[in-house]
């Protein structure tokens, strides 16, 4: 298997969140690695790919509505094993995506497929390709016109 290195789950484990900007057809898509509480004690050197991953992707972007989860500067506020939105305050199961609270209950963050291998962890999700570290420096809402200036191709 391949797959484009991300980085260290260490790094992420570390700083909590580290967000990255991928392609999927002609839309930019901005998305969160999160530490999974439940799996990172002692993921040691065997993870499998499986579900016994110490990291999540999601879209980072609420499901209530365009908020960031993972803000450049900020990074994402994790809680209790829980994602905050920043908006208004619902928590998102960092493992499952999930959320059974606030505005935006009933509702699953979008996965993004990656695996653990050697301490790193990879891309391999066949709908995106890996851009550039950090999301776009639009500081707007992911709801408005995609800002691609920045970009060269
Ligand atoms: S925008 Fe996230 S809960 Fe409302």
């Amino acid at each position: 298997m391949s797959g484009y290195r991300l980085t260290a789950v260490e790094t992420v484990l570390e700083e909590g969140s580290w967000a990255f900007t991928a392609r999927e057809g002609d839309a930019d898509r901005e998305v969160v690695l999160v530490p999974c509480a439940d799996e990172s004690d002692g993921w040691g050197d065997e993870v499998d790919s499986g579900g016994g991953q110490p990291v999540r992707a999601w879209i980072n972007r609420c499901t209530h509505e365009a908020q960031r989860l993972h803000r450049e500067g900020v990074g994402a506020v994790t809680r209790g094993g829980s994602v905050v939105c920043p908006k208004h305050g619902s928590a998102f199961d960092a493992c499952e995506g999930s959320c059974d609270n606030g505005e935006a209950a009933g509702t699953t963050l979008r996965s993004i497929d990656i695996e653990v291998r050697d301490g790193a962890v990879f891309l391999t999700d066949d709908d995106l390709t890996y851009l550039y570290e950090g999301l776009p420096d639009d500081d707007g809402d992911a709801d408005g016109p995609a800002s691609s200036s920045h970009l060269t191709f």
